[in-house]
């Protein structure tokens, strides 16, 4: 398998609004670096509630979060650099400790003092560093311990009043602290596990410096979160489109937990889902979760509007605004009595961060798991996952109880299995082949254990047909592509590694049990330069 470890690349932040929902936050400033988000991630995962903001964010609006800490990200500038980001003394008046990260560290050193130059060689990757005082930052940690790099520029010299706590081969000062004003600052990346003791830093940054308790988690927000779910929509009446997918999963059910049937949920079946799907969604949210739900059978309609359609953008344009005409007419039918005034959204703080933030009310995600939705739906936005990443968005799922096949479902775009059947018109002949082999796929991999280890898994339809032999007889059949991805956010994908014996058992039954199939293929292309979807 490929290696699940490797931290990809991380968008850059802009501004954004997210409310703290813990007295305890640490602040980290992103200076542009590709770890940043990761560091808000692990923060989280040291049990202390992290926030993302630019670092042109504003002292005032820093201080208003009374964080604990605050902690400057890695970014690709040098110090000297005209235009590189500066450091806003005031942040070290704050009577916070700060923690420099890479850049971060290097803006400290030179704004206070110290020397900063351009390295003969880059230190990027691994690296071994030698801890010559461990301080308070370091203790505890060996004095030999590996870490990952990142930088061309490094720290020669201290500032005054700083004590130099580790080198590397390539960063004479890899480390230092001023414990009198709470400064500390690491060349290398804790976030990433590539440094093996990282986490033990972050941990001593985070409980030993910044005195945090260490208790937030995600699922323990629940009842939290419920009450001010409460809090938003009174009495109000809520719809929610739900798609199957984690994120309107856990948001639905959440408001449900809040409000109970003031919510009815809408699920719009286009046809273009994947096997079952649809049914293992109505069974969990009418039967198990008692959600009251409206399910919409709109397979015709889609396949109508997707007649003839060939190009990717037509074809994602023709289903997004199928999409909304549906799921406006069903929004209507559940006001006709009393309007509903809150719309349910699982927005992601990963989605906030990368839209740029806003106010909530104002931003309705534009490339939506169900296809886009208008900015003209005169809907109050309710989003109850604003504050998470994924992963934490599944502990919650997990901890209201969501099957695990729904916590655990791999992302699948909003215009579904069209943009699978590539290069061609998605009719509902060729819908089905692909519904059929991707079963089976999802079947094998599910078998081998692989299924969550797999950002996704899926199959592709070309809209060709290859000569191929079978019992005697010249066939002319479809081929079927397998495409499995490792990611840690889609950003960056690597193709995954199955092993032989499991592409063999895939590949043969899809032939067997396939009439209309006579090839399979692998795809092996990462991204960049491919993207994960062939559309
Ligand atoms: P690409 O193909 O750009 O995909 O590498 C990145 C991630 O986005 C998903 N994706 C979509 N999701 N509507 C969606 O809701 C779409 O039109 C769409 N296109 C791609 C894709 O599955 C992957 O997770």
């Amino acid at each position: 398998m490929t290696d699940l470890s490797a931290a990809a690349p991380e968008p850059v932040a802009e501004e954004r609004t997210g409310t703290p929902v813990d007295a305890q936050e640490i602040l980290v400033l992103d200076y542009g670096g590709q770890y940043s988000q990761l560091i808000a991630r692990r923060v989280r995962d040291c049990g202390v509630f992290s926030e993302l903001m630019p670092h042109h964010v504003g002292l005032e609006r820093v201080a208003e979060r009374k964080p604990r800490g605050i902690i400057l990200s890695g970014g690709p500038a040098s110090v000297y650099a005209p235009g590189a980001p500066r450091l806003e003394r005031g942040l070290l008046e704050l009577g916070v400790p700060v923690l420099g990260i890479c850049y971060g560290m290097q803006l400290l050193v030179h704004e206070l003092g110290g020397r900063v130059e351009q390295a003969e060689v880059g230190e990027f990757g691994r690296s071994q560093l030698t801890v010559s005082d461990p301080g308070v930052l370091l203790a505890g940690t060996p004095s030999e311990q590996v870490c990952w790099m990142s930088h061309r520029d490094t720290v020669y010299q201290a500032p005054a009043g700083f004590t130099a706590l580790a080198s590397s081969s390539a960063s004479p000062v890899a480390a230092v602290e001023d414990t009198e004003r709470g400064i500390y600052g690491i060349q290398f990346h804790p976030e990433v596990v590539h440094t093996p003791y990282g986490e033990e830093i972050l941990i001593r940054f985070l409980a030993e410096i910044c005195g945090c308790d260490r208790t937030w988690s995600a699922a323990g927000i629940v009842d939290e979160q419920i009450a001010r779910i409460r809090e938003q929509i009174g009495n109000g009446r809520v719809i929610c489109g739900l798609s199957g997918g984690v994120d309107s999963s856990v948001a639905a059910l959440l408001v449900h937990r809040a409000v109970g049937d003031q919510l009815t949920c809408v699920f719009v079946d286009h046809g273009l889902m994947r096997k079952a799907e649809g049914e293992q969604v109505i069974s969990a949210f009418r039967d198990t979760f008692k959600v009251p739900l409206v399910a919409v059978d709109a397979e015709q309609r889609f396949l109508e509007k997707l007649k003839g359609v060939s190009d990717p953008e037509a074809k994602r344009k023709a289903i997004g605004a199928e999409f909304i005409r549906v799921f406006e007419e069903e929004a209507a039918k559940i006001s006709a009595e009393e309007p509903a005034r809150y719309l349910v959204q699982g927005t992601l703080y990963s989605d906030v961060i990368e839209s740029g933030g806003g106010t909530g009310a104002a931003t309705i995600k534009s490339h939506h798991n169900v296809g886009g939705l208008p900015d003209d739906l005169q809907f109050e936005l309710v989003e109850p996952l604003r504050t998470l990443f994924k992963d934490e968005v599944r502990a919650v799922g997990a901890e209201l109880g969501l099957p695990e096949r729904l916590v655990w479902r791999q992302p699948f775009p909003g215009p579904g299995l069209a943009i699978r059947v590539v290069g061609g018109e998605a009719t509902k002949e060729r819908l089905d082949v692909l519904r059929e082999a991707d079963h089976i796929l999802q079947e094998e991999i599910r078998k081998a254990g692989l299924y969550r280890e797999l950002w996704q898994s899926f199959c592709v339809l070309p809209d060709v047909r290859t000569v191929g032999v079978q019992g005697d007889e010249r066939t002319y059949g479809y081929v079927i592509v397998i495409r499995a991805v490792t990611s840690d956010d889609a950003m960056t994908a690597d193709w995954a590694r199955l092993p032989y014996e499991l592409l063999e058992t895939i590949a043969s039954r899809m032939i067997n049990e396939l009439r209309e199939v006579n090839r399979v293929v692998l795809d092996i292309t990462s991204k960049p330069p491919g993207t994960i979807e062939w559309e």
